[in-house]
């Protein structure tokens, strides 16, 4: 229930005394798929908790601007769940588990449904139906949309939904570990960091979800808000659970390029999805090199290489991107359908885009691997411990449609709350032992008492620039080499990661947690990048650039006496009645 902040007592830094709370349901993350997941948790009649890193609302979730897709067929009634499930699969290059793409694609058009019944302000056709409309690689116009703004409407309507049930939620909340049961190896709870006063707290919990987002800020160039640090991919691994697909990062073909403060700063996809032309120096409408048939409106992954390869090929525009123009609509329309679009420019580039071109280039935007997790039930492979949204892998392949991301965390948000729920049913808390939380809360407090010097934020901008430089559209064996040896470099620094100040509010010490599991997880990207040799998706290998059959694997990383292993596993094939739907483009 929400609450006034009181003031608080200051803690001292070598303070390792714990607040308790205990739940049935944990959440960690209050975006889309955490939000989803509380309500159904708790309607299922389990005690629910969300926490979140920062405030309520703000999540990167608002960065899914131009739409939420699912079949509905509104504008385009040919669509249906199995045109979407068919795109699903082609587009994610067969890497995608069959299962979870066959529940998404039909429990989306539910899922969007309800959202309206919660209240969701969808833009309308005439006849009044929500709109769609067309976004990349989608056969149909199927992208519901409240004009660029879909993912911050979808966030506000959970969240009203949230606090009209009076769901527990606690904000400024980093958690730093997940515990297991030590007799049934079930999760049972986490360690946080209260931000606001640097206590620390123990959460007791018969299940864990986690709704924890992506890991986009590894990178220099990206879309990601600051939250995106990879703390639960990293918290799941290190509690035991397996990871798939890390090598899958995906490119959104346009961020902004300038002023550097706003550099990488989403361009949504629904100025392309209303008419927006990209050409380059020269002034040709390049897609049409690369795809003649869907031009701008191709794959995310081939026009992010497109882009990619016209700036490296010198037809790069001024500011070192390519040119976007919409202008061709008229500023009404403009204005009406990407609001955001045109406050954005105007605010941060002082450009009129009903008048003038914008310039974009890739930005990091998402990621399509994380938590493996069984399709049904959204469970990782540590029982009780589930996760959904962007922090579990499966459903995107090697590439993401734009507008899945938004029925994803609808869709296996639900499964996830409504799995955690019924898990805690009929059973007693599981126990945490008391040396796992001691050893903890030594790890938590050590950037305080350590004799080293590193900066965190130093720490992470090295990361960042190590993971742009060497881990990007385009890789190669040598540079992903240099990648593992810069981060081997950077994992030793870290060793002396310090934290100065007070406990309240000081995020050298909450960067310092976050850089570990920034090092994880860009391990994690990297080995697995190495290992796919071959070119598929958003994975682009100049020393193997075709799609190799032989390839047709998921790559799981998992942690085995301390090191991190990986193996491959081929991907599921559908049964003949869904391989039936799947329909190739020439
Ligand atoms: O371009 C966009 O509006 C992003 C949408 C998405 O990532 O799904």
């Amino acid at each position: 229930m929400w609450a006034p902040r009181k003031e608080v007592d200051r803690v001292d830094v070598n303070d390792r005394s714990y607040d308790e709370r205990v739940t049935d349901v944990l959440i960690i993350g209050a975006g889309g798929a955490g939000l989803r997941a509380a309500i159904e948790s708790h309607d299922r009649g389990a005690k629910t908790l969300v926490v979140c890193k920062s405030l309520l609302g703000k999540a990167h979730t608002v960065m899914a601007e131009g739409g939420i897709a699912a079949a509905l067929g509104n504008v385009d009634p040919a669509d249906s769940w199995e045109v979407h499930f068919s795109d699903t699969i082609v587009e994610g290059q067969h890497l995608s588990n069959w299962r979870m793409v066959e529940i998404f694609a039909k429990e989306a058009i539910e899922r969007v449904y309800e959202l309206e019944k919660y209240g969701a302000v969808f833009d309308r056709t005439p006849a009044g139906k929500i709109s769609q409309r067309p976004f990349g690689a989608h056969t149909y116009r199927r992208l519901c949309n409240i004009g660029d703004r879909t993912g911050l409407e979808l966030i506000r309507t959970l969240q009203d939904q949230l606090i009209a049930r009076s769901v527990p939620f606690m904000d400024e909340v980093m958690i730093t570990c997940l515990f297991r049961d030590p007799k049934t190896g079930r999760a049972a709870g986490a360690m946080g960091i209260d931000v606001k006063t640097g206590k620390l707290l123990l959460f007791r919990a018969k299940a864990v979800i986690l709704a924890t987002g992506g890991s986009g800020r590894v990178y220099q160039v990206t879309s990601n808000s600051y939250e995106s640090t990879g703390d639960g991919i990293g918290m799941a691994y290190r509690a035991g659970a397996e990871l798939m697909d890390m090598e899958m990062i995906q490119f959104h073909p346009t961020g902004m390029i300038y002023p550097p403060g706003v550099r990488g700063m989403l361009v949504t996809e629904a100025v392309r999805g209303e008419g927006g032309i990209l050409t380059n120096s020269v002034g040709e409408r390049f897609m049409s090199r690369y795809d003649p048939k869907r031009m701008e409106l191709s794959a995310r992954d081939v026009v992010a290489r497109s882009i990619y390869t016209e700036i490296m090929a010198g037809r790069g525009s001024k500011g070192g991107g390519v040119y976007l123009d919409i202008t061709q609509r008229g500023a009404e329309y403009i204005k009406r359908k990407l609001p955001s679009m045109y406050d954005q420019f105007m605010a941060f580039a002082d450009i009129d885009i009903t008048k003038d071109k914008m310039e974009v280039a890739p930005t990091v935007h998402y990621q399509m691997g994380g938590v493996r997790v069984n399709p049904e039930t959204a469970e990782s492979s540590v029982a009780g411990l589930y996760a959904a949204g962007e922090v579990a892998s499966g459903l995107h392949g090697a590439n993401r449609l734009g507008g899945n991301s938004l029925s994803d965390i609808l869709v296996f948000g639900k499964r996830a709350g409504e799995s955690a729920a019924k898990s805690v049913a009929a059973m007693d808390l599981p126990s945490v032992d008391g040396e796992s939380i001691e050893k903890e809360i030594s790890r938590v407090l050590s950037p305080f008492s350590t004799t080293g010097n590193a900066n965190p934020f130093h720490i992470k901008e090295e990361i960042a620039s190590n993971m742009w430089k060497h881990v990007g559209i385009v890789r190669n064996a040598a540079d992903l080499e240099a990648g593992l040896i810069e981060l081997e470099k950077l994992r030793d620094e870290a060793k002396g990661l310090k934290a100065v100040g007070e406990r309240a509010y000081n995020q050298s010490w909450t960067d310092s947690l976050q850089v570990l599991d920034m090092l994880l997880v860009c391990e994690a990207i990297i080995g697995s990048a190495l290992e796919r040799k071959e070119s598929r998706g958003a994975h682009t290998r100049s020393d193997f650039p075709s799609k190799d059959p032989k390839w047709l694997v998921n790559i799981v990383t998992s942690q085995i006496d301390g090191k991190m292993v990986r193996r491959t596993e081929p991907v599921p094939t559908p049964p003949e009645a869904l391989l039936s739907l799947i329909k190739e483009d020439d």
